[in-house]
């Protein structure tokens, strides 16, 4: 055997074994066996790198380098299937299929309705070339890489019969313990916990890096052929064919005949679904035939010949024992009902959420009430009602708390907000540690550090707030549980390389309340420090894009806490970054030093981005709207009015993408 055919034997093998455990769950081989093919192969395509192919079973495990998504339009529109929720519309559609196609015998696919993310994949010659989400129905976005990752998707088709050119699509979803295992470990690590497999398998799709998605345990079931030169002109034998080919075809078709037959199926899953190792959401209806799915035809939405039945969430009925007050990392105020345990969509709960003061009334809720349940896309599930004809003479009203019951502050209720707020900042534990959290997390300071340990470490006194890390040291740790010699001096290089972590991110760390991510981008481009920014009235703050009224005002009022500026303080002294240390030193010349400009319209030389750094590496500063504060407008084409009109009112002088650039050579 040349080395080639040795690769390509390889490969094979591994593919169908592949299948044999990730698709039929059928493995023939040891985990360990599997694992040394692998290394071979491995081993030979790094020595042999002229042998290369994408669709190697090597690929499976993603790469480093990040991701773009390049939106890409559909051969076939991705189109929805209208909802359905009782038997008598169900009956309706029938009766509808029987007058598009008179006096025909009409055969239906039933199908359950996977609860994921809808896929579209491309094979061209019996290789995946192409996988597309769904988008907006026309265009969805290339996530190819990631979903070469998933190992029950076939890169290389098995059997000769399958056309030159198809589309099969299908769902992308996580089975429950696989999304279970995905939460612990983001508990573990501190990360944000994901409320439901949809949701998990939606972000992990759009993950940059598609090794990081070949760790997650996505799977995919195929439901849909699309193509010209398909082997049968039926749904259900196409599928079965496909199966063939190597697709995971989900086991749970089921041809129907009638109503009869279709509700015999709705009512078998509806009871059987929480013994599945996956989330449906309902079942759906094909007209088995192609030439029939034509004559029936399609509004501009879906398909006149299928139909979506969907479940009702499933309900529980149980006692209201007591409520607690959560408060969270944002001191907002969660009321927790504590239930007599009972068993709901597979799992024991205990405890449901209440929302806020407002729902408790609206529902009129007493405790010792019999209360219902659901598992909505939050994490833990939520009281939907009350059975009132059960309410016995014993019931209490609920009393809604006043003050905290963290730190004994009085409570808030902040205009147009639902929930009640702890308004100690500074001073309530849960909001203290929110802020610890935050600080670390990936997207902030990137501390690797857990919320147990955060937990360990405050309640030692060695952390009341962020600035106390900088501070932190190795013989303290190491006496502490869960320290030894390694781990704490992990921690102690990891605080230190969070220095240089820039000020943009610094900026988001502080978790000023309404500073996310990306208003902290657009601050820290028009502030290069903590002292501007602080020294920044809030109509200066507002002037930047973005910013609005209620942003400005918290920023304001964050650097007028005095804690909060004895915290900068030590921040500071620490060598925290709270400037724009890149900026400063790309600083080109001071020649607009002090100038505010706005820019409107479109531009020839340069593109609105360009201009902006223009003024910025001369010392200058952009602005969103005009305003007494700008100097200078730049406009170039198709300027709007409104802003002409305010400039002309405020006597500011209107310059040309030349003028702007003849001031910087001047
Ligand atoms: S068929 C033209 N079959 O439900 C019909 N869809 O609203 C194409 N879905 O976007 C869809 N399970 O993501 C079909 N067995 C199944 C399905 C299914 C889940 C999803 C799919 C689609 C949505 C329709």
């Amino acid at each position: 055997m040349t080395i080639e055919e040795k690769i390509q034997h390889l490969r094979k093998l591994i593919d169908i074994h592949n299948h044999n455990y990730y698709v039929l769950s059928q493995p023939t081989i040891s985990d360990f066996e599997y694992d040394s093919l692998m290394q071979e192969l491995i081993q030979l395509e790094k020595d042999h790198p002229e042998f290369f192919d994408p669709h190697s079973p090597t690929h499976r495990i993603g790469s480093d380098i990040d991701n773009t998504f390049d939106q890409v339009v559909h051969a076939y529109p991705m189109l929805s299937l209208s909802n359905t929720y009782t038997r008598e519309e169900i009956s309706d559609f029938i009766e509808r299929i029987r007058k598009l196609l008179p006096d025909q015998s009409v055969e239906y696919v039933c199908e359950l309705k996977y609860d994921g993310v809808s896929i579209s994949l491309t094979y061209e010659k019996g290789r995946l070339e192409r996988a597309v989400t769904r988008g907006d129905g026309e265009k969805g976005d290339d996530v190819t890489a990631n979903v070469r990752t998933i190992r029950s998707i076939p890169l290389v088709l098995g059997g000769h019969d399958y056309p030159e050119h198809f589309i099969i699509r299908g769902e992308i979803f996580l089975p429950h313990e696989g999304f279970e295992r995905m939460n612990r470990e983001r508990l573990e690590t501190g990360e944000p916990l994901f409320a439901n497999p949809r949701n998990a398998a939606a972000g992990t799709l759009k993950l940059q890096n598609s090794s990081q998605v070949a760790k997650r345990p996505l799977d995919c079931f195929l439901y849909f052929l699309l193509g010209e030169n398909l082997p049968y002109n039926t749904h259900y034998e196409n599928l079965m064919k496909a199966r063939e080919w190597g697709f995971k075809i989900p086991p749970h078709l089921k041809k129907c005949r009638n109503l009869k037959e279709i509700s015999d199926y709705i009512d078998h899953w509806d009871s059987q679904r929480s013994k599945l190792s996956f989330d449906i959401d309902g079942i759906v209806i094909k007209v088995n035939s192609y030439r029939q799915q034509q004559l029936a035809g399609y509004t501009a939405k879906s398909p006149r010949w299928a139909i979506a039945y969907k479940f009702k969430a499933e309900q529980a009925l149980t006692r209201l024992i007591s409520i607690d007050y959560q408060v969270g990392r944002t001191g907002a105020i969660t009321p927790v009902a504590n239930l007599q345990p009972v068993l709901l969509a597979g799992t024991t709960v205990k405890r449901a959420s209440l929302h806020n003061a407002d729902q408790i009334e609206l529902m009129d809720i007493r405790l010792n009430d019999m209360v219902y349940i659901e598992k909505g896309g939050e994490i833990i599930p939520k009281v939907v009602g009350v059975d009132r004809e059960k309410r016995q003479p014993d019931s209490l009203p609920v009393h809604y708390i006043t003050h905290c019951p963290e730190c004994g502050f009085k409570l808030i209720r902040r205009e147009g907000e639902a929930k009640h707020f702890c308004p100690n900042e500074t001073g309530c534990p849960p909001q203290l540690k929110g802020k610890l959290e935050h600080f670390v997390s990936r997207k902030a300071m990137d501390i690797g550090l857990a919320e147990a340990t955060i937990d360990q470490l405050f309640k030692h006194g060695l952390l009341t707030d962020c600035a106390d890390f900088y501070s932190l040291k190795k013989d303290q740790l190491i006496k502490l549980e869960r320290f030894a010699a390694k781990s704490a001096e992990n921690l102690i290089n990891s605080i230190e390389a969070s220095k240089n972590v820039s000020w943009e991110r610094v900026l988001y760390a502080l978790g000023i309340r309404y500073v996310g991510e990306t208003v902290a981008k657009k601050l820290a481009m028009s502030f290069s420090s903590i002292e501007a920014l602080s020294a920044a009235t809030a109509e200066e703050l507002t002037s930047v894009e973005e910013i609005g009224d209620k942003i400005a005002e918290s920023l304001v009022q964050y650097f007028n806490n005095e804690k909060n500026q004895k915290l900068i303080e030590r921040l500071k002294l620490a060598g925290v970054r709270l400037k724009d240390e890149q900026n400063t030193k790309t600083l080109v010349s001071d020649k607009l030093s002090g100038k505010n400009f706005v820019i409107s319209g479109t531009f020839h030389e340069h593109s609105r981005d360009e201009i902006k750094k223009l003024i910025e590496q001369h010392g200058g500063k952009n602005l969103s709207s005009v305003s007494g504060n700008t100097h200078y407008i730049v406009a170039g084409d198709d300027m709007g009015p409104a802003k002409r009109d305010k400039a002309r009112k405020l006597g500011i002088p209107i310059i040309t993408e030349d003028e702007l650039l003849g001031m910087l050579r001047g």
